[in-house]
């Protein structure tokens, strides 16, 4: 008998009655259609994609709705962050509205965490609620943010500080889209793997230590490991702490304290993208916790030594599209301060007592924190 074994892997994200699945695999954007259609509460989704997405994909996942029945329209907006602002969430409502949805329709997210993002508080707010599934594209998206149900937008105070918890019905990881993504891109989004070895998997990050390069040149075992691990640990903390109530999700916000403060700095733009400045600040993180007495800085040193190996920015020097950048150790306190996390203004980091030994940590000593900042800005 000729077996053929279906490749893709399904991992549950267990939420009583808003449980769904991560399928992982090669060529799921062709088998879309027949993977979501059980799912659909009527056979009729809007599919939201940014520019550059759709035009690569957006054809291929229509093909594969109309093949199963599902009738398909897409919304595109432009790719970048600039689409999670509040002007381009009102058009997008209205664009959507065009589309004359109604309440059993879908919309189905293909993009990276812009789009996801984005779709996912559509959908949270389009006549009170629909159903969403997400389609994510980028590597950060598929590890991170297409899963958990934080949806959102940005404002002049802001990232991130409008939105809802609000899960999908379904993601659907396809491993081949990752090949066309450009390699800073991807390496932003390995950020976000290597952030689950350094939570509470040691192994994990040994395992990046060693397979991290293979994982970026697009060795599909390795890939898919990669995406499979952080997906599994994503899902086992969403089920735990899916409204972020106890400290265990905050520890997924690991190298976020830093890493907002560094994004603000540079205007949430091209210089410094998302993954980008989650690698920098874990970095920053280890040092910290290696700085207050918490963790041995020989694995402070291992964290920015893989990080840095494997091609991301870890120092401030090489961050800021020139040379020219002035940190200022005042400013990335203030944006701290005025980060979501931080309650009351107090100052919250994810620490960590060594490699997968992160807590969270309120009221840390501004003097070492300066003290820190004043070096990096320094070296
Ligand atoms: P992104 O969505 O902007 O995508 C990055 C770029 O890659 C875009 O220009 C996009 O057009 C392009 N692209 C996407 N897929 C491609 C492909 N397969 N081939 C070629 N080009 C492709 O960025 P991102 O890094 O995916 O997401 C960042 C966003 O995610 C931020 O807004 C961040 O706040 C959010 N985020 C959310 C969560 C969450 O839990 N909800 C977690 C982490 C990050
Ligand atoms: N990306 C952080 C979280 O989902 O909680």
């Amino acid at each position: 008998m000729n077996v053929v074994m279906d490749p893709a892997r399904t991992i549950r994200v267990d939420l009583a009655g808003r449980s769904y699945d991560i399928v992982i695999g090669p060529g799921l954007i062709d088998r879309a259609g027949a993977l979501c259609r059980p799912l659909l509460a009527a056979p009729r989704v809007i599919v939201v994609s940014d520019e550059t997405v759709a035009a690569l994909y957006g054809a291929r996942l229509a093909a594969s709705l109309e093949k199963a029945g599902v009738r398909s329209d897409i919304v595109t907006v432009p790719a970048g962050e600039g689409s999670k602002e509040f002007d381009a969430f009102g058009r997008l409502m209205n664009d959507l509205l065009d589309q004359r949805p109604d309440r059993k329709t879908t919309l189905v997210a293909l993009g990276g965490g812009v789009v996801g993002d984005l779709t996912g508080f559509a959908a949270a707010v389009l006549l009170r609620g629909v159903d969403f599934m997400q389609v994510p594209t980028t590597l950060l998206a598929q590890v991170d943010s297409s899963v958990g149900g934080k949806t959102g937008i940005n404002t002049r105070h802001g990232k991130n500080l409008v939105g809802a918890f609000y899960q999908p019905r379904l993601v659907l990881a396809d491993t081949d889209v990752l090949d066309t993504l450009p390699r800073r891109e991807l390496l932003a989004g390995y950020a976000e793997v290597a952030k689950y070895g350094l939570i509470d998997d040691p192994a994990f990050f040994a395992w990046c230590e060693a397979n991290g390069a293979g994982v970026l040149a697009g060795d599909i075992a390795k890939r898919t490991h990669a995406i499979e691990q952080s997906c599994l640990a994503k899902a086992r903390i969403v089920a735990a702490d899916e409204r972020e109530t106890t400290d265990l999700r905050a520890l997924l916000n690991l190298g976020h304290t830093f890493g907002h403060a560094l994004e603000a700095e540079t205007g949430f733009g091209p210089d410094l993208l998302h993954g980008e400045a989650v690698g920098a600040g874990m970095a920053m993180a280890f040092d910290l916790s290696a700085r207050l007495g918490l963790c041995p800085t020989v694995d402070a040193e291992r964290v920015r030594r893989h990080l840095s190996t494997i091609g991301l920015p870890t120092r401030l020097r090489s961050i800021g599209g020139d040379n020219r950048r002035r940190w200022d150790a005042g400013a990335l306190i203030g944006h701290m301060r005025g980060d979501k996390k931080a309650e009351g203004g107090r100052l919250t980091f994810v620490l960590a007592r060594g490699i997968g030994r992160a807590f969270v940590s309120r009221d840390v000593d501004e003097a070492a924190l300066r003290g820190l900042l004043d070096d990096a800005i320094a070296a």
